[in-house]
């Protein structure tokens, strides 16, 4: 049997990276437009496409018993009313669970169930310092509420997987919006 050797990885808070940066995904805004309601906000910003967020995976074996982890860091903004957010997914293995530790900046954690009943859905809180439990069967996207970048740390078993095509082509069932300046949870009308 071949021995995986320890590693550490380091969050540099002061250039907002991972040290070393392992496998980096950027998400810019044309890779997700249609998640977003607001096709003219869209539109307008695609002339500039900022990057919405990021993530920084530690290589590890996608294999049962390893730890995969990763740092996220989604940059403040909206497109339109609607918060930058990841595209969101749920896990190939749907019984897997995941962990995410919030480092830096404020946001929402938005799961929704994956059952074979109705989907229900749920919200928590992130800030500095938050531990969220993603448990078995529930898709997770996070969400930027604040000014400064969102970053958390996401901790899973290393066979979860991960699926993206139903949550790309519906979305979830609620939206994150500014409404009177506070983040407010929304039905989305496209669900
Ligand atoms: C891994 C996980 C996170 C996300 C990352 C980007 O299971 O939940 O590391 O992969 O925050 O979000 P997605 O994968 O939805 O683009
Ligand atoms: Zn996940």
């Amino acid at each position: 049997m071949e021995l995986f050797r320890p590693i550490n990885s380091y969050y540099d808070f002061e250039n907002i990276k991972m040290v070393p940066e392992g496998d980096l995904i950027t998400r810019n805004l044309s890779d997700m437009d249609w998640m977003y309601q607001d096709q003219e906000a869209v539109q307008e910003l695609l002339k500039e496409d900022p990057q919405i967020y990021r993530y920084y995976n530690v290589d590890i074996p996608e294999e049962e018993g390893h730890l995969q982890h990763c740092i996220s860091i989604i940059n403040p903004g909206k497109v339109g009313n609607e918060y930058n957010m990841t595209k969101g997914h749920f896990h190939e293995i749907k019984g897997t669970a995941e962990i995410y530790y919030t480092i830096q900046g404020e946001g929402m954690l938005f799961m929704q169930s994956v059952t074979d009943g109705e989907p229900e859905f749920e919200a928590l809180e992130m800030k500095k310092g938050t531990l969220s439990y993603v448990p078995p069967y529930w898709a997770h996207r996070t969400i930027n509420t604040g000014e400064e970048p969102l970053a958390f740390i996401g901790i899973y078993p290393g066979e979860a997987g991960h699926v993206y095509g139903e949550i790309e082509a519906k979305g979830f069932m609620k939206l994150l919006i500014e409404k009177d300046g506070e983040p407010t949870i929304i039905d989305n009308p496209n669900y």
